[in-house]
């Protein structure tokens, strides 16, 4: 090459700046878990970097982002040494890039074709831990590959990742991989959608932010998962593994938490076979890889061959091409959640991407049309983020030809008619109509979903059919459905309608924490509804609680308390509950009874007691472990009488059941030692 001075200058112009980017998109991807280009993109400055630092080695400069490892480590954790510096890997794009690589192990270690042990590569964030005599004492994240961020408090809530060792070695020093599963980023994005909360790109970046979190309780909300495939410190009597399927074998020996799907390969064809294999199959997986790690599998020749400052000389990452595809943008169209969320979503030309056909790509809110000037009739390259979920990664603006129209988003609610509000801080415009026919039909589809009162046969079809014909209003009138209505509906005859009523029947007795989650309180899912039902001995004391008793709940969150809180002062809600409770859904907590002198026996009260509340009545029961239910049946045990409770009596009278009355009550507390 003729190197002429001013080249030099420009060359050296042009490095600068490929430096200034990258360490832009460092601090975007590292510290704030939030990149702004794809992977992809990214490799593509590294890579031209590469090149032009490795035509012009004398430009190279000390703080070159290619001799530099991660970002830098946050302020608001404490700083760790690592035991070793927790290296990069060097890219391979292709199958020629694999092949140089082994031409260079085989020449560096004079050997033909040394094994490798292929592992996925985890799109994930490394995290060091070191366990001592057995003991989880130490996590850190990688920070600049020599110190990290000390996130032990938020590693121990990883559940894959053990508090204690099978064997209480002295020192071990492990490396890996924290991840997220596709289906739990799935499911945290569709919940911080409807909260209107900003969402995480892709799962890596969830399990990054989720893992730097200085609540770990956050963290432990997440749902985490690790894979461990490293050995940074080692102590112990028998001897250090001596392959990297030892070193495997010997975690998972441990107890700690490896990925076994790796191939141990001689060859440069059974490798590549490998890798053009695990391409077409990779997003079958439960969890985002971004292509395969190609390790030198003899530990010791590893050390013979060495590392640079970056990263090992003995190991690849074979990097899998991103799946993208060009499609036409026909149209935007809002849909409308339960909470009133609006939501726009592209309307896509069909494509394959990544093993499926997309005709659909949601656009999240307002903002991102606008960041990404996202217009109908626009040609965009799409992917799917974290293989699951189609995205509109950008406009190809040098296709448009003046026909693409902007889009607007209503002023009014697409569904109701009513006007739409942003609230300030917020990304998502709402409707906050309660009545709004689309927020109906997506909280009746939510209150019969499987993880809530699992309602079999009330697809969205027959509750919009329900709906239309006036038979329901609300989630509680399902519980009024009467079979001759339901069967004169078009499509249902008489056998469906039966099934369908059998199964609202059934859904009665679900537990409360299921009730809960399927009333759809904001911020209040799953999870939410177990801590709830955990925390009360029924819906009326939940009810009744005050904003610090719900505080107090462990894991439920300030934000999440005050919407509970909320919900149960307006009238409507109150409304619903009632109807819901007359029809027989079940409102007993799961709080743990204590054992106590009325565990086992089940009361009905009926009639008034002189100077004490029904209310009352009923914690007093609960609280020595007894259950209170509405109707008198063969499972009850006792009537509690008060005046004016005939009717009750002459049921119990029939069906042999003992009726007491408060003096009877007090004698049966004071029985129990
Ligand atoms: S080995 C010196 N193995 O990929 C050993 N890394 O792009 C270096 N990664 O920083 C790492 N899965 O965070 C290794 N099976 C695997 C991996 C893996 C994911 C990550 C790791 C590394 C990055 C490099």
């Amino acid at each position: 090459m003729n190197k002429k001075p001013e080249d030099t200058a420009l060359i050296k112009k042009k490095m600068v700046q490929l430096a200034e980017e990258i360490r832009f998109h460092n601090r975007a991807y590292y510290e704030q878990d939030a990149p702004i280009i794809s992977d992809a993109d990214y490799d593509k400055l590294f890579l031209e970097l590469l090149e032009l630092e490795a035509a012009w080695p004398k430009l190279v400069t000390e703080n070159s982002p290619t001799r530099k490892i991660g970002g830098a480590v946050d302020a608001h954790f404490t700083q760790v040494k690592h035991p070793a510096p927790l290296l990069s890997l060097d890219n391979a794009f292709s199958i020629g890039d694999v092949e140089a690589f082994c031409t260079r192990l085989n020449k560096a270690s004079g050997k033909n074709q040394l094994p490798l042990l292929i592992e996925q590569k985890i799109d994930g964030l490394s995290l060091a831990i070191t366990y001592e005599y057995g003991v989880l004492t130490l996590a850190a994240t990688r920070g600049d590959g020599q110190t990290g961020e000390n996130v032990t408090a938020n590693a121990r809530t990883i559940a894959a990742l053990p508090k204690h060792l099978k064997e209480p070695t002295p020192l071990l020093s492990v490396r890996g991989e924290v991840f997220m599963l596709k289906t739990v980023f799935a499911e945290l994005n569709s919940a911080r959608e409807e909260n209107g909360e900003a969402l995480f790109a892709n799962p890596r970046n969830a399990a990054a932010g989720s893992l730097r979190q200085l609540d770990a309780k956050i963290t432990a909300e997440r749902n985490l998962s690790i894979f461990l495939y490293d050995i940074l410190a080692y102590k112990d009597k028998q001897p250090a593994p001596a392959t990297q399927k030892e070193l495997l074998q010997y975690l998972d020996n441990l107890g700690l938490p490896v990925n076994n799907k790796y191939a141990l390969l001689s060859t440069t064809e059974d490798i590549a076979a490998y890798i053009l294999q695990y391409q077409e199959n990779r997003h079958q997986l439960p969890f985002d890889t971004d292509g395969l790690v190609l390790k030198l599998n003899d530990l010791a020749a590893r050390e013979a061959i060495g590392a640079t400052i970056r990263a090992p000389r003995w190991a690849i990452a074979y990097k899998c091409p991103p799946e993208e595809a060009e499609t036409i943008v026909e149209d935007i169209i809002i849909g409308v959640g339960r909470t009133g969320t609006l939501t726009p979503t592209a309307i896509l030309a069909p494509i394959k991407v990544a093993g499926s056909t997309i005709s659909r790509a949601t656009l999240h809110n307002e903002d991102m049309i606008r960041e990404k000037d996202i217009r109908i009739g626009d040609t965009v390259l799409i992917a799917k983020a974290g293989d699951v979920i189609p995205e509109v990664l950008r406009v190809l603006t040098e296709k448009r030809n003046g026909s693409e129209r902007p889009f607007v988003m209503p002023k009014y609610c697409p569904a109701c008619g009513n006007p739409v509000k942003r609230e300030q801080g917020e990304a998502a415009w709402r409707c906050n109509n309660p009545a709004c026919s689309a927020r109906l039909l997506e909280s009746l589809q939510h209150f019969v979903s499987k993880k809530a009162m699992d309602i079999d046969g009330l697809g969205s079809a027959v509750l919009q059919l329900l709906l239309d014909h006036g038979l329901i209003q609300d989630m509680a009138d399902l519980y009024y459905l009467e079979e001759e209505k339901l069967a004169t509906l078009p499509r249902l005859g008489a056998k469906s309608a039966a099934n369908l009523l059998e199964a609202i029947e059934r859904s009665k007795t679900q537990p409360l924490s299921r009730l809960i989650n399927a009333l759809g309180l904001r911020f209040v899912g799953e999870k939410g509804g177990q801590l709830l039902a955990l925390s009360f001995i029924d819906m009326e004391s939940l009810a009744q609680s005050s904003l610090e008793e719900l505080e107090a709940i462990e894991g439920l969150g300030e934000k999440t308390s005050q919407a509970v809180s909320n919900w149960f002062k307006e009238k409507e809600n109150l409304k619903l509950l009632e109807k819901l409770r007359l029809a027989g859904v079940n409102m007993l907590g799961e709080k743990p009874v204590q054992e106590g002198a009325l565990t086992g026996k089940t009361f009905v009260i009926s009639g008034v007691f002189p100077g004490i509340s029904r209310e009352q009545a009923k914690d007093i029961i609960l609280s020595a472990g007894g259950k209170v239910t509405e109707s008198i049946s063969k499972k009850t045990s006792y009537l509690l009488l008060g005046d004016n409770g005939g009717s009750k009596a002459t049921k119990a009278d029939k069906l042999g059941i003992a009726i007491i009355d408060w003096e009877g009550l007090q004698d049966l507390l004071k029985s129990f030692p």
